[in-house]
């Protein structure tokens, strides 16, 4: 039908793979002064919350390939596993397109689900960013994600907050909808609203569950989104940053960071 947008599916476990969103994703976070904000913001905090000694990297949902490119750029082998083609291709063109660092990285199409086939390890080092958000049973996810971690082994968490998401509804004035609490999206649209948004609480409580150990914990995006006027001139958006950076990892501001980012270590 002329005009008719394309239906996404979620998987039959109720995932939501990015295929034909590529360009969307691009354009609306990376492209945005918020996704800069989150690879500054990452890029600051990654090297303060883990311990890097040149272990090879498991990229989980790894996207268009930033986190995975990051590493590499730090001299990492990484390995980033997406299960969505157009996703996998956009990382690959861009990683291919630097000489420095192409030959760092392997590319795996598969979901989490499937990695004790493809990508078994154990590993020392995986990281999982803003993926748990987009499944049917993140809990699950979590299990599976520590059942590929050697003892010891860190997990770089990333997840969409649910209160965060509460309280930016409420800012915005969709105050039934908050009040409602339906937050959930239904991950059909073209829309990113996530279908799963966790709290800290849930996190806290999988991870004793899976075997898992609260190093650190930061928000991610703790004020820009409740800014009344964007931060408009260069000079504004250092000062958030700066901001950002310095409130990130202090109570009680993290717990309304956009994202929450963990360091969360195996039990031996
Ligand atoms: C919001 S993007 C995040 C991408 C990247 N990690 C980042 O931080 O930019 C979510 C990604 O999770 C992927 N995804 C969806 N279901 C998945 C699953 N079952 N296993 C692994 N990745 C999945 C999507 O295809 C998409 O690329």
């Amino acid at each position: 039908m002329k005009g008719a947008k394309k239906a996404f599916e979620l998987t039959p476990e109720g995932d939501r793979y990015f295929d034909g969103m590529a360009d969307k994703f691009a354009r609306s976070l990376y492209d945005a002064p918020r996704g800069a904000l989150r690879l500054a913001l990452l890029d600051a905090l990654l090297p303060e919350m883990l311990t890097f000694d040149q272990q090879p990297v498991l990229d989980v949902g790894g996207g268009l390939g930033q986190q995975a490119a990051w590493f590499a750029r730090r001299g990492h082998a990484v390995t980033l596993a997406e299960p969505s083609g157009d996703m996998l291709a956009c990382a690959q063109r861009e990683i291919e397109g630097q000489e420095a660092i192409k030959a760092r990285v392997r590319y795996v199409q598969a979901p989490l689900q499937r990695l004790s086939q493809v990508a078994p390890g154990p590993w020392a080092l995986i990281t999982c960013h803003a993926v748990l958000e987009w499944l049917g049973d993140p809990r699950a996810a979590l299990y599976q994600l520590s059942q590929r971690l050697a003892p010891g082994g860190q997990l770089s968490l990333m997840v969409f907050n649910r209160d965060a998401l509460r309280f930016s509804n409420v800012v915005k004035g969709n105050m039934h909808k908050a009040l409602s609490d339906e937050l959930e999206g239904l991950g059909k649209g073209q829309r990113l609203t996530p279908i799963s948004p966790l709290t800290h609480a849930q996190i806290e409580q999988w991870s004793g569950e899976v075997g898992l150990t609260l190093a650190h914990v930061a928000g991610i995006r703790i004020f820009q989104d409740y800014l009344r006027e964007p931060a408009a001139t260069q000079a504004q958006r250092s000062t958030l940053f700066a901001l950002e950076k310095a409130y990130a990892r202090v109570d009680p501001h993290w717990r309304l960071g956009r994202y929450l980012l963990y360091t969360l270590i195996k039990t031996a």
